[in-house]
């Protein structure tokens, strides 16, 4: 928009509209992210055009009044403030810079800083009243906020008396923290309201806030929520007297106030800023959700010298994570089917840029979820994508007034083959059923081709795709009888591909056996259990062998085989298809013995365990795993005294690195996992 009176007060509308759904309702309509963005925007606008600056402008104002009746309304002694933000290290250091010019004859180079983990959940002040918990009150508008004390006291994490170790206190103490629900008791949460069919939580958040906005403290009572204390509010009567930030978070643990651990405290804002980026690496290591760390000055001395402006401290600023969830438009909902004939609905997305990448496409899970997060095209929709895990639709945004399309309903014909969709009762997962579909035998081929299993170089999903559509190839064994001739005329394929995907098939012939396992798709069969299987047996002929009549049992003996496995491999060798497939691949001159080594690969890592954390560049975690095992190695998924070395990736286990640390094992960067498989040495990497 051109005009900047019109975009702010446009701003301060929207602004003022997402401040009563969020505050008065507990029902964001955008995520705090898109949030951020408006008041970011007015605040340059407010910054250019000083004479369009507001007395109430929302840009030094504490998020909205509360709207509901349902709560005694509470007065703050002390307002309760928000916090100004940073969202790169330019704007932490901006923020340094100030502090600098606001404490003449200070050091900023010395000066502490604790850092604690933004927490994801609600604010909270806790009154206790001689040492007993007397009062809870939300933030409401910084001033005013709603009385939850029947509430909060179902928390279990927050005590009804302050433990005697930091005694004596004064009359009364006032904490501050954060009533939030942790990571995986919010999903255990969704999964049962999933399977009961209720509307699940859309973030940790809002299931805390949910939570908490009930009439009656049973139901609170009944939600796994849990509490951080991070502040001393105000205290009367009596000394609880502390001098240093780090000092009363020190206390209120001694109180018997749940602190968070991750909480640090450093000297400079460049330790500050890697405390940050090391919170932000490891945000998914954290039992709890946050998005940000609050970094404050640690010596309050010093928070009397900065004060504070109409809406926030000067001494505290949140370094905020790039955001992982995001609004785009739902363009449609399709189904996708898989390998094993499983039908995936996922979402066509108008392109968004969240958690890192541009997304356009996220899965739905399966009917129920689209069910019961009621999303249909045309919605405006959240969209999560979080670490490495795939993209997800979280749930519409409700737009009032807007007219909404029919509830989506899961196709009953297979968009591939047209054959009917069957879930089976007490399944969540619809199929198709129909072996020749062909999408499956698209995915199946795929399958077989990929880096993890028969490793056939030029091989993707696309080619597969324009190979069974020239009707040249049906099934895997297929692919050993092309010529460079057949596939020359293919789409996007000259003599040259031709050739050279030709000689990849044939060069995949001899993959050991545990790989041919691998490509055949068998259910349950993972890397390490088709290693296994093709050690104890040596190949084919005796694999055939034990799967006669006592079958089941006798696989479930071979180490790394359980009862589940056991039993799938034998239902796929009595299957008269997959014996015929897999007589043709051998009679093609696939190798289906194991020779312990695999022609081509150096064994360099003979006997040695190396363990994997995080995405390895290059690499998804199954084939990080297989290439360690195809030289000779193991890999599995704990640290231990005996690992050789641990190869860490992009959003590694903290706890991991920690262990094999402690325990003097080699940490190998993801970038050096290569030269690790092709020396069999540890990359010695100096921190
Ligand atoms: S200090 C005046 N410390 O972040 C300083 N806030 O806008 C007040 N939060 O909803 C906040 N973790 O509840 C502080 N360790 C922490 C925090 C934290 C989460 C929340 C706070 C508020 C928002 C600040």
């Amino acid at each position: 928009m051109s005009d900047p009176a019109a975009r702010a007060a446009e701003l301060r509308r929207l602004i003022a509209h997402h401040d009563e759904r969020y505050y008065g309702h507990d029902a964001p309509e955008i995520p705090d992210a898109d949030y951020d963005a408006l008041v970011a925007e007015l605040r340059r606008i407010e910054a250019d055009h000083p004479e369009l600056a507001t007395e109430d402008s929302p840009t030094h104002r504490v998020g909205g009044a509360p709207v509901t009746s349902l709560f005694a309304p509470v007065r703050h002694r002390v307002p309760m403030m928000s916090l100004d933000n940073a969202f790169d290290r330019a704007e932490l250091d901006a923020w340094a810079e100030r502090l600098g010019r606001q404490l003449p004859g200070v050091d900023l180079a010395s000066v502490d800083f604790t850092c604690e983990p933004k927490v994801d959940g609600v604010a909270m002040s806790v009154t206790f009243q001689d040492g007993r918990f007397a009062r809870a009150a939300t933030r409401g508008d910084g001033v005013v906020g709603e009385d939850v004390t029947a509430n909060v006291a179902t928390v279990a994490d927050v005590p009804h008396r302050l433990a005697r170790a930091a005694a004596p206190f004064p009359r009364l103490v006032e904490v501050r923290g954060e009533v939030y629900m942790p990571t995986e008791r919010f999903a255990e949460y969704n999964r049962r309201a999933l399977a009961e069919g209720t509307k699940p939580f859309v973030n940790p958040r809002n299931a805390a806030a949910g939570s908490l906005r009930q009439k009656d403290p049973a139901v609170t009572a009944t939600r796994p929520l849990a509490f951080w204390a991070y502040q001393i509010g105000e205290t009367e009567g009596g000394e609880w007297a502390v001098d240093r930030q780090s000092a009363a978070l020190d206390l209120l643990a001694r109180a018997g106030l749940p602190v968070s651990p991750d909480a640090r405290r450093v000297t400079g804002v460049e330790a500050a800023f890697e405390r940050c980026a090391e919170l932000a690496e490891h945000r998914h290591d954290l039992p709890y959700e946050i998005d940000g760390v609050v970094v404050k000055v640690d010596d309050l001395a010093l928070h009397d010298r900065l004060g504070a402006t109409s809406r926030a401290p000067r001494w505290a600023i949140a370094f905020k994570f790039p955001p992982e969830e995001r609004t785009t438009r739902l363009v449609a909902i399709e189904v996708s089917i898989g390998r094993t004939g499983r039908a995936t609905p996922f979402a066509v997305l108008e392109p968004v840029f969240v958690g890192g990448s541009t997304v356009s496409l996220a899965t739905l899970h399966n009917e129920d979820q689209v069910r019961a997060k009621d999303v249909r095209p045309g919605d405006l929709v959240v969209v999560r994508k979080a670490g490495d895990v795939i993209p997800e639709v979280v749930g519409p945004v409700v737009e009032p007034g807007s007219r909404r399309a029919r509830r989506w309903r899961f196709p009953t014909a297979c968009p591939s083959c047209g054959m009917p969709l069957i879930r089976l009762d007490g399944e969540s997962d619809t199929y198709c059923t129909n072996i020749d579909c062909p999408a499956q035998r698209v995915q199946r081929i795929a399958h077989f081709g990929s880096r993890a299993a028969m490793d056939i170089e030029g091989l993707g999903e696309e080619r597969v795709d324009l190979l069974v559509d020239a009707g040249l190839v049906q099934d895997p064994a297929d692919l050993y009888t092309l010529r460079p001739d057949d596939v020359a005329g293919l789409e996007r394929m000259g003599p040259l591909s031709a050739a050279n995907l030709v000689a990849a098939v044939e060069e995949s012939k001899t993959r050991p056996f545990s790989r041919l396992l691998v490509a055949l798709g068998i259910r349950h069969l993972g890397p390490a259990g088709a290693q296994a299987l093709a050690r104890a047996t040596g190949g084919l002929d005796r694999l055939v062998e034990l799967a006669g009549p006592e079958g089941v049992a006798t696989l479930a003996e071979v180490e790394g085989i359980g009862p589940v496995i056991a039993e799938s491999i034998v239902g796929f060798l009595d299957n008269p298809a997959n014996r015929e497939v897999i007589a043709r691949l051998r009679a093609a001159g696939v190798n289906v013995t194991e020779t312990g080594e695999a022609p081509g690969v150096a064994q360099t890592l003979t006997g040695r365990s190396v363990v994997v954390t995080g995405t390895v560049p290059g690499f998804t975690r199954e084939e990080a795993e297989a290439a360690i095992v195809a030289r000779g190695g193991r890999s599995p998924g704990s640290v231990s005294a005996k690992t050789f070395a641990l190869v860490v990736g992009d959003a590694p286990g903290t706890s991991k690195v920690s262990r094999a640390e402690a325990l003097g094992i080699p940490v190998v960067p993801g970038d050096r996992f290569v030269e690790l498989l092709e020396t069999g040495e540890a990359p010695t990497v100096h921190p």
